[in-house]
């Protein structure tokens, strides 16, 4: 049998259960592509899978690959996996209900990939569709941003939050980021036209009746944003689902939502990208082998932009 090396956890527990062991290589079915994965991108679901945080919502079965976010070149097609060619270089979210990609290989679903952006090497590649697709479908999917409006969006320096600013920019809205000092340039240079330095700074005094929250953060933070959105306006949460009522007691509409594969958005991600509007931050690369080093850089919660895995 054709074996390949992963990254898989055979327990919950810290960055120390993660083995980088020989596995068998996945097989394409039908419909599928097997692609040679060339990097991944590190989220911050990876290392919650990892240390059993997502269990009561989740139901994943060990021993398990982690990682669903990759970038790699096309090394064969099933049949009806229409529009791939082996050697295609191709990016893809792949689900976190579907096998893990911290792998040499994957076998997906040809449905929920797409062509990598030419202007992109893998690593950089690989950085974009979870955090990309998270922020396109909170802003335009779900907030329904317009041209003029403002957006507030928390942690606007983080892997989510600098794919948010861009598009917001790009969208024409008004950008308030929050973020520690040291992110403020980087935060404004991306596209804010606002940025608020949250460790010593209240929010609530400098975004007043906006037209969105972005919530990437949840808990108090949350809680806090209710009160900057004008009447009717729109919260958006990542962190957590905002209930119907809460959203009525504040005169507001909310939404919580968990991101999904999505092929045409990667698509038009990847021509903003090429097309210059949209720039990948990947702030560190590590060695797919060095996986607990990626995870421990991402639990400290203040990673700019992405962390990639090298494979
Ligand atoms: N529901 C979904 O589908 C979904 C999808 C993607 C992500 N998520 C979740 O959303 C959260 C964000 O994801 P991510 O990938 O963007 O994480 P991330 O890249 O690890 O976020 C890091 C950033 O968060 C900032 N930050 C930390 N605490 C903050 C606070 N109190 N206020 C403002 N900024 C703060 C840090 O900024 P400084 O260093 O400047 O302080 C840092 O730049 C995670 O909990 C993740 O699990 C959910």
């Amino acid at each position: 049998m054709a074996t390949m090396r992963a990254v898989r956890i055979h327990e919950y527990g810290g960055p120390e259960v993660l083995r980088y062991e020989k596995v068998p290589r996945p097989r394409r079915n039908r419909g599928e592509l097997l692609v040679r994965v060339r990097a991944c991108g590190v989220n911050p679901v990876d290392w919650k899978v990892r240390a059993g945080m997502t269990r009561s919502w989740l139901a994943l079965e060990l021993p398990l690959t982690l990682g669903w976010d990759l970038a790699g070149t096309v090394e064969d097609v099933g049949c009806d996996a229409n529009g791939f060619a082996e050697g295609d270089e191709v990016f893809a979210y792949t689900g976190v209900r579907n096998p893990g990609v911290y792998s040499e290989y994957a076998a997906l679903d040809a449905d929920i990939a797409a062509r990598k952006p030419t202007s992109l090497d893998h690593a950089h590649a690989a950085a974009v569709p979870l955090a990309g697709l998270t922020a396109w479908q909170a802003l335009f999917d779900h907030a329904g941003l317009q041209e003029g409006q403002t957006v507030l969006i928390h942690a606007a320096a983080g892997g989510v939050g600098h794919f948010a600013v861009q598009l917001a920019r790009w969208k024409g809205a008004r950008v308030i980021g929050t973020g520690s000092a040291h992110n403020e340039g980087f935060v404004r240079a991306i596209g804010a036209d606002q940025f608020v330095d949250y460790p010593n700074q209240r929010f609530e005094d400098v975004a007043r009746d906006v037209d969105a929250v972005f919530d990437t953060v949840g808990g108090e933070t949350r809680e806090r944003s209710w009160g900057v959105l004008k009447r009717g306006g729109f919260l958006v949460s990542i962190c957590g689902r905002p209930t119907d009522e809460e959203a009525a007691a504040h005169g507001v509409r909310a939404k919580g939502f968990l991101v999904k594969p999505d092929a045409r958005e990667l698509y038009d991600l990847a021509a903003l990208i090429d097309d210059g509007y949209v720039r990948v931050e990947v702030s560190s690369a590590y060695p797919l082998a060095e996986a607990g080093r990626a995870h421990a850089e991402s639990e400290t919660g203040h990673v700019r932009g992405k962390i990639a895995l090298m494979v």
